[in-house]
């Protein structure tokens, strides 16, 4: 696949989304949310693709955020269609994926870029990544999907804090708030979100994708989390994996799934 905004790339059944417009601190315009929602789609289909590590070009920046160039003339219901679309196309999507998606937080992850890493479902950063929401600074909120996933990793107090101050916190605050799960060097950071991914990809894919089905279902309005586990749970028993994973353990040998 080729992409205007994206470079892809395919290693050992892990593939890799890095979000190419280095020039402009990688912020995500209309096009780059368009190609992304493509590339994952593309990936989730993909028998052989079994986990995404999602990462921006060049030295400074994973996602400088939107492209305010793009939006700085909207109306009130243009800013509404802008977030609903974003929501709809990419932000929603990447948390919902069955794939399991790594962000790489290489440089600056502001607004829509720290909104698309925390759609994640796991993040790695880089010491030198500078991560926020600097969106009351423009005169407008996190619109997309910043509000709640910020509050949902690092708790309310400090979710507000970071939303009101606007300021932009370092790998190492992120590391201790629980925003990210690991800090590396930027040498190594594709390296361990490699090395996640290797050992996400030796386990069950289809229960791989019904953990992320259950984790998500406690943050879905009017669903009850506990009662998607036990269906997800009981679902998972009539897999193919299931029984080899069961087999295997009990065969004393190593489980080999087909994700079926
Ligand atoms: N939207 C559009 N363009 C952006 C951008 C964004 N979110 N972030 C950076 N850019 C562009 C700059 O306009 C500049 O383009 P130019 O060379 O054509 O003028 C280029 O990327 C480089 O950015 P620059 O500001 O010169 O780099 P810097 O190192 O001085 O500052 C930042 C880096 C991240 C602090 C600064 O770019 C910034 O504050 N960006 C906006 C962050 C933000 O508010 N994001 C939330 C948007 S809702």
């Amino acid at each position: 696949m080729t992409f205007e905004n994206l470079l892809t790339a395919s290693e050992n059944n892990v593939f890799i989304i890095t979000i190419n417009r280095p020039d402009k601190l990688n912020a995500l315009n209309k096009k780059t949310i368009e190609e992304l929602s493509q590339a994952l789609l593309f990936a989730e289909g993909d028998i052989n693709i079994r986990a995404i590590v999602l990462t921006g070009s060049g030295q400074k920046a994973f996602v400088a955020g939107a492209d305010i160039s793009e939006f700085a003339n909207f109306s009130i219901e243009q800013g509404k269609a802008l977030s609903a679309e974003g929501h709809d196309k990419l932000f929603n999507l990447v948390q919902n994926l069955k794939t399991p998606v790594i962000a790489a937080i290489n440089g600056f992850a502001l607004g829509g870029g720290l909104e698309l890493a925390m759609s994640c479902h796991i993040r790695v950063a880089s010491d030198n990544a500078k991560m926020g929401l600097p969106e009351v600074s423009l005169g407008v909120i996190p619109g997309y999907g910043g509000t709640q996933r910020l509050a949902q990793l690092v708790g309310k107090g400090k979710a507000l804090e970071m939303i009101m101050t606007a300021d932009m916190i370092s790998a190492a605050d992120a590391l201790t708030w629980g925003l990210v799960n690991y800090v590396t060097t930027p040498e190594t950071l594709l390296a361990k979100c490699n090395e996640l991914a290797v050992k996400i990809i030796s386990r069950s894919p289809v229960a791989v994708a019904a953990a992320i089905r259950a984790v998500n279902a406690n943050y879905a309005d009017g669903v009850n989390g506990f009662a998607i586990e036990i269906d997800e749970f009981g679902t998972c028993f009539g897999t193919e994996d299931f029984k080899e994973g069961t087999t295997a353990f009990l065969e004393k040998r190593k489980a080999v799934f087909t994700g079926k």
